[in-house]
């Protein structure tokens, strides 16, 4: 059970909180640029209201290096594949520092191209996505950032956990500095941060953020990280879940470029990265039913089985938008339309 109690809180200077987090970073073994990178991250995220993905977030940081499973030490590599496209290794250390280097580049390509796009491997969380955006429009600069993140979230219509709560970002400069368009999003309900958040503060959560592990709706925080996150929108935020996977988990990350299947792709063969679509495909469509649902479909899928259906039998129209078309067509003194059966 979560205790409803709410804590007592404490308020801590940013400077402060930055050169704490910067000491512990550097205490396990991070290099210190690094450090200063990772913490002015974390802290800022906490001044902008995103405590889900702050400093609170050190401690299990920490808890992966000490399992070896995220490198303190790793230096990220860039390789340059075209003037306009380049590609980062992680190299298994921190997503912020990664992630940094990557839109280090982008700028950099831009500032000489006017675009510049960058994919990421071999990486980790790299927290808020809005200090990545934010890094642009210090440049002067739009820019749109993806990622991808461990499953939690149903695809519609399904009840296991497949796709990522991944944020989608994108900022734009304005006239006035402190106003620049900001969006940075996941496409659940809520992000799952805040979740652990109400944990950790012995807090309930809305009944429409998640469902438990039996499916049922849930404002126990724990129960809902035992099941599974809500989509936001229904289908539009599965789509926009999706999306992220393929382009930060498939395209940015490991191929991109529909276009170029004569030449070798930015960062795979197409062949490669067609293998992974139908992957998806077949994880999505085949994936676990919610109760009620008889069919998953891909995005765009709905769309296209009608296209074929209606190339077949013909367009549904009703009759009074035939005579409004049939209007038009006397104005201009053409035959009607010609109706190809009816109902
Ligand atoms: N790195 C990861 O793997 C990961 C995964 C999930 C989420 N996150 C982060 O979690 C954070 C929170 O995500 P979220 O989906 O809960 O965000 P949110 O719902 O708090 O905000 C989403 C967007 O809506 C805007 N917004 C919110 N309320 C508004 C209002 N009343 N009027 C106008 N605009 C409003 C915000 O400015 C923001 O751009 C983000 O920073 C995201 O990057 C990171």
């Amino acid at each position: 059970m979560t205790d409803p109690t709410p804590q007592q809180m404490h308020l801590i200077n940013h400077s402060d909180l930055q050169a704490f987090v910067e000491a512990i970073l550097l205490g396990n073994g991070t290099p210190p640029a690094n450090a200063a990178i990772v913490a002015q991250c974390l802290v800022a995220a906490d001044l902008r209201g995103v405590d889900t993905h702050g400093s609170n977030r050190i401690p299990s940081y920490m808890e992966r290096i000490r399992q070896n499973a995220l490198d303190a030490r790793a230096q990220p590599t860039l390789r340059q594949v075209t003037p306009v496209a380049a590609q980062v290794d992680g190299r298994n250390g921190f997503g912020f520092v990664a992630a940094h280097t990557a839109m280090d580049a982008a700028i950099r390509m831009a500032r000489e191209f006017g675009m510049g796009m960058v994919s990421v491997k071999h990486s980790n969380h790299f927290g808020m996505s809005a200090w990545v955006v934010r890094q642009a429009l210090d440049a002067g600069m739009m820019s749109l950032v993806f990622t991808n993140s461990s499953p939690a979230l149903p695809v519609w219509g399904g009840r296991e956990k497949l796709m990522g709560v991944s944020p989608i970002a994108c900022g734009a400069p304005s006239g006035d500095p402190r106003r620049p368009f900001i969006l940075d999003m996941a496409p659940s309900v809520a992000a799952r941060g805040k979740i652990y958040k109400a944990l950790r503060r012995g807090e309930k959560i809305p009944e429409d953020w998640a469902l438990d592990q039996d499916g049922a709706r849930t404002d126990d925080p724990a129960r809902a990280l035992e099941g599974v996150m809500l989509p936001m929108g229904g289908p539009k935020g599965s789509a926009l879940s999706i999306m992220m996977d393929v382009f930060s988990g498939g395209v940015l990350r490991g191929g991109v470029c529909g276009a170029c299947d004569e030449s070798p792709d930015l960062f795979m063969s197409m062949e490669e990265f067609q293998g992974r679509m139908d992957y998806l495909y077949k994880r999505v469509v085949e994936s676990e039913k919610m109760a009620g649902v008889d069919r998953i479909y891909f995005p765009g899928e709905i769309e296209m089985i009608t296209e074929e259906q209606r190339r077949e039998k013909g367009i549904p129209f009703a009759a009074s938008e035939i005579a409004s078309l049939n209007q038009e067509a006397d104005r201009v003194g053409i035959a009607h339309l010609k109706v190809q059966s009816s109902n």
